[in-house]
């Protein structure tokens, strides 16, 4: 059995989503997606402690939602995701310690979107058994299924609509769509973050995917299975697909 970590993502403002309050606190059938997406993350049994980024001016409201349980930490996110992870995974080694948890190089450590709240158990399982058999990053993904095109970059307005020149084609059984939870060897990740925070220095460079961060460290990363599950809630359409998902699986 291995010790398992997770940072849940939840310092978004929620802009799409469009709500007067931060997209995490939005509620699903009556509970916050910030306390789904922990609650599904702690449904794997090796899932020991859980940060949770929160938007710096909702500490408060965050807190409160996880305020009698220890393994969980809520600690302040920054202006990007990235810098929100990073954030997150800074907190573990306190955590751990807190929970007397030994940290070492390969704890396998996930890194999921509270907007991902769906993701079911079999996810978290299919990554951490990948991470534990020796592969450093992890992430699950889906097939696409949409035919996909290239496009010029320069738009063009005629008679009051936009459209955009085709200039080829991609293959699409080669593309992959990525989800989250994604898993990392602790060691990985951190050093993943490190360099590309001392890398990159503007926000607009940060990355939307930790798995692009290993990847430019020359690490390999594998894929697992995602799940349809695991849709990530960003606008209204979404947060109705997923209520009608969470009444009738
Ligand atoms: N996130 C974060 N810190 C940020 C931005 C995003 O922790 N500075 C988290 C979000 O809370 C979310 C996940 O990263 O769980 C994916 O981001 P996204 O779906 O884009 O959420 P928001 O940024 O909240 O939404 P929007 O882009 O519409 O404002
Ligand atoms: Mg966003």
């Amino acid at each position: 059995m291995s010790d398992v970590f997770v940072v849940v993502t939840a310092a978004g403002s929620g802009t799409r989503l469009g709500f007067d309050r931060p997209k995490a606190l939005v509620e699903l059938s009556g509970q916050p997606l910030v306390v789904r997406a922990v609650n599904g993350a702690f449904t794997h049994p090796e899932v020991v402690g859980i940060v949770v980024t929160a938007p710096e001016d909702s500490l408060t409201e965050f807190t409160v939602l996880f305020d009698a349980d220890q393994r969980v930490r809520v600690v302040p996110g920054g202006a990007v995701r990235q810098e929100s992870v990073y954030r997150g995974l800074e907190a573990i080694p306190d955590l751990a310690n807190d929970l007397n948890i030994a940290l070492t190089d390969t704890t396998p450590v996930l890194i999921h979107d509270a907007a991902r709240c769906l993701a079911p158990t079999t996810v978290f399982h299919d990554v951490v058994a990948a991470l534990d058999a020796g592969y450093p990053a992890v992430i699950p993904a889906l097939p696409v299924t949409d035919t996909q095109k290239t496009v010029a970059s320069r738009q063009v307005n005629v008679n009051g609509i936009t459209i955009e020149k085709v200039i080829g084609a991609v293959d699409r059984t080669e593309l992959r769509a990525v989800q989250t939870p994604q898993g990392f060897h602790w060691q990985t990740i951190i050093n993943a973050h490190r360099d590309a925070t001392h890398r990159w220095g503007s926000e607009t460079e940060a990355a939307t995917d930790d798995g692009a961060l290993v990847e430019a460290c020359g690490i390999d990363v594998h894929l697992s299975r995602g799940s349809q599950m695991s849709l990530k809630i960003t606008t209204k359409l979404d947060l109705i697909i997923a209520e009608h998902l969470l009444t009738h699986q």
